[in-house]
């Protein structure tokens, strides 16, 4: 290993408020969605090269970065994407509240399939426009458990939005969908005039041998349907740089989109785009291996050690991402899990209850973490279940 994911610096800095400082010291946090790790070293030294340079002015965004981005999309997926294409958006989350501003109506909103990430909750009362809910169905083997997509379900839905908001890959489950799976998704779209907005910030995040399907790659006609949100800062560890990007094949709606963003004042910063470009050129790619290696690795120990130590948890067996979704309804832990662990167990985790209705007894881990971290609040929970 070229890398070493052990070794990372405190992150309890004096002044910056970020999910090791958000808690009490005695804390060990595992919840919002980024890594421990530093960022890969191309990228730290494209960001010291432009601080060092001295003058910090205005940017906008050259046209190599979105041949960058391009050239990536069919690297990776073979998905012909042109540049013309591609619009530059301050992140994920405002990509989509942004297409739910322009594409839905009080009287047509969004679509989710539950549990899903909090934040498409919150889009509901940023926008204005309805949420309608498709629930993924659970099943349980064992310790284990795994959702599908009820199509039924989600054919009533559909009928009654503007937009389908998916979660691709899926957080908190994991799951990387099938091509099957999206392409009926899309066909039930398709057929009700349903704009599709695919977010996969997680797609790069791979787990074991996993494959990842984007939504607009699988025909023209899908694409000609879909807004894909991308961007490198799940993968590459640098969210609080806040770059995204919305690729939009058709050029109605790339015109409607771009105009709500422009009206919006919406602006990435620069050290966001130099990041981009050096994510996406292919230089960070082997960091990104082994990052993804150190991550499967810790997945197989999370599942490992709750089965050894706490079976009355389940899980999901995450295909991509670095988090996972854990089942407690067995446990009966009052008020809630997430309390539960936060107050007894000193280990700060994503409320189940924010990612859908019925989620209550559910929390959310990130192990994208040092071993030794991951093992420390294991431990706590354990300790705290064994005293419970
Ligand atoms: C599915 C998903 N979409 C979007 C985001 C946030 O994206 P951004 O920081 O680019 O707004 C996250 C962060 O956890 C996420 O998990």
């Amino acid at each position: 290993m070229k890398y070493n994911f052990d070794a990372v610096p405190n992150r309890r800095t004096p002044n910056v408020l970020n999910k090791w400082t958000w808690y009490p010291k005695d804390v060990l946090p595992m919840w919002i969605a980024d890594m421990d790790f530093p960022s890969p070293p191309p990228i730290l030294d494209a960001l010291r090269k432009q601080v060092e340079h001295g003058v910090l002015g205005y940017e906008d965004t050259p046209k190599t970065l979105l041949e960058t981005v391009a050239a990536r999309m069919a690297k990776l997926y073979n998905w012909d994407v042109s540049p013309d294409m591609i619009v530059v958006i301050p992140g994920v989350n405002v990509g989509y509240n942004v297409a739910a501003r322009t594409f839905c109506t009080p009287r047509r909103g969004y679509l989710i399939q539950t549990p899903v990430y909090n934040e498409f909750h919150e889009a509901r009362k940023k926008t204005g426009v309805p949420q309608v809910e498709a629930p993924l169905v659970k099943k349980v083997e064992g310790n284990r458990i795994s959702y599908e997509v009820d199509f039924d379900a989600f054919a009533r839905a559909v009928r009654k939005v503007g937009m389908f908001l998916l979660c691709s890959p899926h957080n908190p489950i994991g799951r990387v969908y099938s091509r099957m799976e999206l392409k009926r998704m899309a066909e039930a779209c398709i057929k009700n005039d349903v704009l599709i907005v695919s977010d996969e910030i997680h797609s790069e995040l791979l787990l074991g041998g996993a494959e990842f399907q984007p939504m607009a790659a699988l025909s023209r006609e899908i694409a000609n349907h879909t807004i894909t949100l991308t961007s490198a800062s799940k993968a590459f560890n640098v969210p609080g740089l806040f770059c995204g990007f919305a690729i939009i094949p058709n050029k109605k709606l790339r015109e409607k989109y771009k105009e709500t963003v422009i009206k919006m004042g919406l602006h990435v910063a620069s050290p966001g785009l130099t990041a981009a470009r050096v994510a996406y050129s292919g230089k960070c790619d082997a960091w990104l291996k082994e990052l993804r290696k150190y991550l499967t690795t810790n997945r197989d120990f999370l599942l490992e050690y709750l089965l050894e130590f706490m079976p009355g948890i389940h899980i999901t067996v995450p295909e991509a991402t670095y988090l996972a979704w854990l089942d407690c309804s067995e446990l009966k832990l009052e008020p809630s899990p997430y309390e539960f662990f936060l107050k007894k167990a000193k280990v700060g985790l994503s409320d189940g209850g924010k990612f859908g209705r019925g989620s209550k007894q559910f929390v959310r881990l990130n192990f994208g973490t040092p071993r030794r971290t991951l093992e420390q609040g294991l431990s706590r929970m354990r300790k705290a279940l064994r005293d419970h």
